[in-house]
């Protein structure tokens, strides 16, 4: 694990485009794993930029999104797919048919699922996969007592990350959806290279448990630790516990 400390944002935002726009420049075709939260928002600017300088191309890319609310209408403006769209997609020049994320709408949301575990494995995996972390250790929507090899499911919210995102529905939790499909931890573990991004102080303990403490259900995030190949970026208030 590559553990690497940046004084701000904009550099943790610099470094996160930088290892995915290395991944682009050997494989123009490269297979992207997107995250929504607040955490990769200036990634995903970066990579805007250096596209619309003429730097990059993620043209020929497919994208893969870690999770999805269910029941959230399909122009939900805090839909994954939606907030995707416009903090990712409408920065770069990937083609939306080629972002595909969980469909929380779907009628039989178990088939959903083994549907888009399915899709990534026809895409041939994912190469780079962008994650954030939850205050509470998550990655995408696994909350400590996941199964580490646990596969793309329905999951219920914890009450900690309903209040957490409830920043994102005008502060009411009951608003947040209680569920949510999501790629697994072993779905996860299965990409080539890991890319974890933590800003501010309320990320450090969960920093600090996903490097430096034991691999355990209760922090999912530290299950990175048994992946070879991984870059966790993080301004000095996450890494202020390490
Ligand atoms: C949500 C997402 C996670 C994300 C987490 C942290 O729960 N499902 O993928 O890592 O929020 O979000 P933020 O980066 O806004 O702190």
């Amino acid at each position: 694990m590559e553990v690497v400390i940046l004084p701000d944002e904009d550099r943790v935002g610099l470094a996160g485009a930088e290892a995915i726009a290395q991944h682009v420049a050997r494989r123009p075709d490269a297979v992207l794993g997107l995250a929504t939260g607040s955490s990769p928002l200036r990634v995903y600017r970066e990579l805007g930029q250096q596209v619309t300088r003429g730097e990059l191309s993620l043209a020929q890319c497919r994208a893969f999104l870690l999770d999805e609310y269910v029941g959230l209408a399909a122009d939900h403006p805090e839909g994954y797919r939606a907030v995707i769209e416009r903090e990712f997609v409408q920065l770069v020049d990937i083609d939306p048919a080629n972002v595909r994320g969980p469909d929380g709408l779907a009628h039989d949301l178990s088939a959903a699922c083994l549907a888009y575990e399915q899709a990534i494995a026809d895409a041939g995996g994912v190469d780079v996969q962008l994650l954030g972390v939850g205050s509470d250790g998550h990655i995408a929507f696994n909350e400590p007592g996941s199964s580490l090899a646990s596969r793309t499911r329905i999951k219920t919210l914890t009450a900690l990350t309903r209040q957490d995102n409830a920043r994102f529905f005008g502060g009411e939790v009951e608003a947040v959806p209680a569920h949510c499909l999501t790629q697994g931890v072993g779905t996860i573990l299965q990409a080539r290279h890991l890319v974890l991004v933590a800003l501010g102080e309320g990320k450090a303990h969960a920093v600090q448990q996903l490097v430096e403490g034991p691999v355990s259900a209760v922090c999912p995030a530290s299950v990175l630790q048994l992946h070879p190949h991984v870059t966790v970026l993080l301004d000095e208030a996450a890494a202020s516990r390490l």
